[in-house]
């Protein structure tokens, strides 16, 4: 009689904290054993000479989110999880979008039903909060944090989407009163408007200037910001994207204030340059995203947060949109102005790979770190812990196994998503996925989708750790 579905056997597992050669007995989707010559399985999965580690958890992407009028969204959940999948992940964490005069209510029921029955990987949802009226925070709100959206984001930038500080506040202070953590997008809407008009007034309309309608005071500013007015709540917030020194200064200064104060990188900061968007004709609209890359320096700065802890996820800010394409980045109005351009560039499938490759390969952060930076962390951070981003005894069994050998040419062909390029086209990597298991399931090997439609499930998170929920304001800055 098997004793296990699956047994994965002969590699060398790597959690947030340990490295050890161990074997995984797997039943019923879950990890059942941890050890040596652990029997029989009806399945065995040869990990000789790989890596087995948590699946990755992408806490940052964007589906089918509504962009703007005559814009679409390149991956819907369908698209955007075969994509994970291949990129060896096994959790993503869209966003649900509110639109003004929508309740939340509405905004998730339409989006479960774009995700229903279309996920290979697991999901579950952060809200955005754009439209944060009485009704909304007084009443729905909590009852979604009851029910299990624990996250949500607030924007301080993009029309339709930014929040004032009042608004900030408030939203803030039902975090604090419910136990939920807040995502921060750090950016001065203020000042983006007014170098944007200036730019576009002296005829600068291509799309690099997009960089310099936001440089980085916009996000010191900002982030400092948002700070302050989570410290006048005394509640954790979430620097999301974070692009920068100036911006990592802030927040490290906060949390050596003792501040929860925690945050976010993304590929595109280490990697790319704001030289990106200099490309010919409209090319470099492939790079408009937001905060925008910045220098070499930056990038640094950025390596630094990730391996002194100042960042605690890394995440893809997946949000693609396609080139070539009157409903992408080529937009009609698109070309009249970067201020049309659809911010958001893809990333879901080569976020683990870039890491581990200028990372762990080139001996800038260890194989534990990277596992914390890209599944525990953010595990723990969004109430998914224990269950998912870790190899232990109960989780579920969301691995995947990693050929740290091998040396791959991006391009987009390898990435399977619904957009038509990837900014990473060209960039040499060592160090790949070559199996994605959800809950005991194969769902991608090889580079092929070998999952199931519908496979993976929504998850309903528990309350952060990080947050907290103590009643009504105990800050000293608060009456
Ligand atoms: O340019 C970006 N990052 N677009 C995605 C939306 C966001 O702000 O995260
Ligand atoms: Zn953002
Ligand atoms: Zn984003």
């Amino acid at each position: 009689m098997p004793t296990f579905d699956t047994l994965i056997r002969g590699g060398t597992v790597a959690t947030a904290s340990d490295t050890f050669a161990c074997d995984i007995g797997i039943c019923d989707g879950r990890i059942v054993a941890l050890g040596q010559d652990l029997g029989a399985a009806d399945t065995v999965i040869d990990a000789t000479g790989k890596l087995v580690l948590p699946g990755g958890i992408d806490s940052h992407v964007h589906l089918s989110q509504p962009s703007g009028e005559g814009i679409v969204m390149a991956d819907n959940f369908a698209s955007g999880t075969r994509s994970a999948a291949i990129g060896g992940n096994t959790t993503v964490l869209p966003f649900c979008l509110q639109e003004k005069g929508q309740s939340l209510r509405e905004a998730l029921k339409r989006y479960h039903a774009l995700a229903e029955g279309e996920c290979y990987v697991d999901v579950s949802f952060h809200l955005i909060i754009a439209d944060p009226s009485e009704q909304v925070l007084g009443q729905e709100l909590p009852a979604l944090v009851a029910d299990g959206y624990t996250s949500f984001k607030v924007f301080m930038t993009y029309e339709g989407l930014a929040l004032s500080d009042r608004e900030m506040l408030e939203v803030m202070d039902t975090a604090r009163e419910t136990g939920a953590l807040v995502m921060v997008h750090a950016e001065n809407y203020d000042a983006i408007r007014f170098l944007t008009d200036r730019l576009e007034r002296a005829g600068k309309t291509a799309p690099h200037f997009h960089g310099r309608s936001r440089p980085i005071p916009v996000e010191r500013e900002a982030t400092h910001r948002a700070i302050s007015l989570a410290e006048l709540v005394d509640v954790p917030v979430m620097i999301v994207h974070v692009s920068n020194r100036e911006a990592l200064e802030e927040i490290r200064r906060a949390q050596q204030k003792g501040l929860k104060v925690y945050g976010e990188t993304c590929p595109q900061y280490l990697v790319l340059t704001e030289r990106d968007l200099e490309g010919l004709n409209m090319e470099g609209a492939k790079y408009v995203c937001s905060p925008p890359p910045r220098d070499k320096a930056s990038q640094e700065a950025c390596w630094e947060g990730l391996q002194q802890g100042v960042f605690s996820v890394f995440s893809s800010d997946h949000c693609p949109f396609r080139y070539d394409d009157p409903q992408g980045k080529l937009a009609p109005k698109g070309r009249t102005s970067f201020r049309w351009v659809p911010n958001g560039i893809p990333g879901v499938a080569t976020r683990l790979p870039i890491l581990f490759s200028e990372g762990v390969v080139k001996g800038r952060i260890d194989l534990n770190r990277f596992v914390a930076l890209t599944a525990t962390n953010h595990a723990r951070t969004y109430g998914l812990y224990p269950r998912k981003g870790t190899i232990a005894v109960g989780s579920d069994a969301d691995i995947v196994l990693w050929d740290p050998e091998r040396t791959v040419t991006i391009t987009h062909d390898l990435l399977q998503d619904g957009s038509d390029y990837t900014p990473y086209q060209g960039l040499e990597v060592t160090g790949w996925p070559v199996l994605t298991m959800v809950r005991g399931r194969v769902v991608a090997q090889e580079g092929e989708l070998v999952g199931e439609k519908g496979y993976g499930t929504y998850l309903t998170r528990e309350k952060s750790p990080l947050a907290r929920s103590s009643g009504p304001s105990a800050s000293a800055f608060t009456a």
